[in-house]
């Protein structure tokens, strides 16, 4: 199946490791130029080199997206590099973990930032030019933790990926006119070396083993290579009716009917 994306211009955020990296991989080995962030200058330009292997353009910007001229600057310097911009994934995304009671307005206002403003502004900065060539693809990566609930102790993480699911089906209804597609994808756990799955696998091996056999149906973890799969599909021509959905990428892991 051609997905019709040779030559299309990607934003990735968090496009330096982890899952962010794997869809960046997916994007170009489908032929397609990329623009990647993070803060970390080092991980960014192995990432870079590993992407111009697949014989595309990738621009590499060190920065952070919590901050507002940072967030202009990935948006001028990929339009001034490729001239258009045609598929944004907003992946950037973390995690504090504690009882609520615990958690602090400070706590809430980071992660509110990271996974949530940070989006907001990315995407608003970057639709003038979907707009403008009629035609985009806005995707977030959201987690079965949006979609359901994810325990004790994840009150802000659950609740800011919840608001990302909301905001893409909304952004989806009113963007639809401009032929700008917007979905929210939700992993499961995904596990990579170095990764917050990595870490605790290596932690505590036998509550990672029993954590397995409970809630992965599949009986492993899921791989950057499977989300990435999917956000590839989705940012493609091929899923041309797909908007305003939520994808789970989980392997049955999450328990929610909808
Ligand atoms: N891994 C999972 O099992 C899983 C499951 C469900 C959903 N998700 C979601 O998937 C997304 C990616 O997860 P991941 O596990 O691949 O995360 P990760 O390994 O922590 O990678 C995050 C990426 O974002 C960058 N980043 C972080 N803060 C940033 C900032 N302020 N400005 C610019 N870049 C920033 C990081 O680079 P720097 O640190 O150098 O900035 C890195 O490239 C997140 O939204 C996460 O919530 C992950």
């Amino acid at each position: 199946m051609d997905l019709g994306l040779k030559d299309k211009v990607a934003i990735i955020t968090g496009g330096s490791r982890g899952i962010g990296k794997g869809i960046a991989l997916g994007l170009a080995a489908e032929g397609c130029h990329l623009a990647i962030c993070a803060r970390n200058p080092a991980q960014l330009e192995a990432a870079a080199t590993e992407i111009c292997a697949k014989k595309v353009e990738a621009l590499t910007l060190p920065l952070d997206v919590t901050q507002p001229d940072h967030v202009e600057q990935l948006v001028q310097q990929t339009i001034a590099k490729f001239g258009k911009i045609d598929i944004l994934v907003n992946n950037v995304g973390g995690n504090r973990r504690g009882p609520f009671e615990k958690t602090s307005d400070e706590d809430w206002e980071a992660i509110i930032d990271l996974n949530l403003m940070a989006h907001v502004r990315v995407s608003r900065a970057v639709i003038p030019h979907l707009r403008e060539q009629k035609s985009g693809v806005i995707l977030f990566i959201s987690s079965i933790f949006g979609r359901e609930s994810g325990g004790a102790n994840l009150s802000i993480y659950n609740t800011t990926k919840s608001a990302l699911i909301s905001l893409a089906k909304i952004m989806a209804v009113e963007l639809a006119p401009h032929h700008i597609r917007v979905n929210s994808v939700a992993p499961g756990s995904i596990r990579f070396p170095g990764g917050s799955w990595d870490k605790r696998c290596l932690e505590d091996p036998e509550g990672m083993k029993a954590f397995v056999a409970r809630e992965m149906p599949l009986g492993r973890f899921g791989t950057v290579e499977e989300v990435a799969n999917v956000v590839v599909f989705l940012a493609s021509e091929r899923a041309s009716l797909v908007t305003g959905a939520c994808l789970n990428v989980d392997g049955c892991q999450s328990r929610s009917l909808i």
